[in-house]
């Protein structure tokens, strides 16, 4: 059985490569490459596998998940400059891939290891991916 918990969070990138030039970048990343930064307004499904509780019914208790979410993922990446401001992406481009192994990793050692996890990211309507830890 699989449960989940949506979320969202807004954030400034630029997808880049220093050592690239800014054609090659703009070539690449397109208008993710732009010098001075955009936003995304993310969506976040993490989705939590396990047997029900026969006590209480639930895989998880979905405001234990909300709160770990929020605590751990959300108020480190809320209205931040994920390049600039989150350490988690020193050195690594954030992709919506990236972005989605990041919380998986965050989350993954939040979680009882009964469960499985899986994490999907949207960054736009038409664009979203899933991590499951692989
Ligand atoms: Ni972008």
């Amino acid at each position: 059985m699989k449960v989940c918990r949506r979320e969202t969070f807004n954030a400034a990138h630029r997808l880049f490569r220093e050592e690239w030039s800014d054609e090659k970048n703009l070539a690449v990343f397109g208008k993710c490459s732009h010098p001075n930064f955009h936003g995304h307004n993310y969506v976040l499904e993490i989705w939590v596998e396990g047997e029900i509780d026969p006590l209480t019914g639930f895989v998880i208790d979905l405001k234990i998940l909300k709160d770990i979410i929020l605590t751990k993922v959300i108020d480190r990446f809320d209205h931040r400059n994920l390049n600039l401001d989150c350490p988690e992406f020193k050195g690594i481009n954030p992709t919506t891939e990236n972005i989605a192994k990041v919380v998986w990793e965050i989350l993954r050692k939040e979680l009882d290891a009964k469960f499985e996890l899986e994490v999907q990211v949207q960054e736009t309507e038409k664009n979203k991916v899933l991590y499951k830890g692989s």
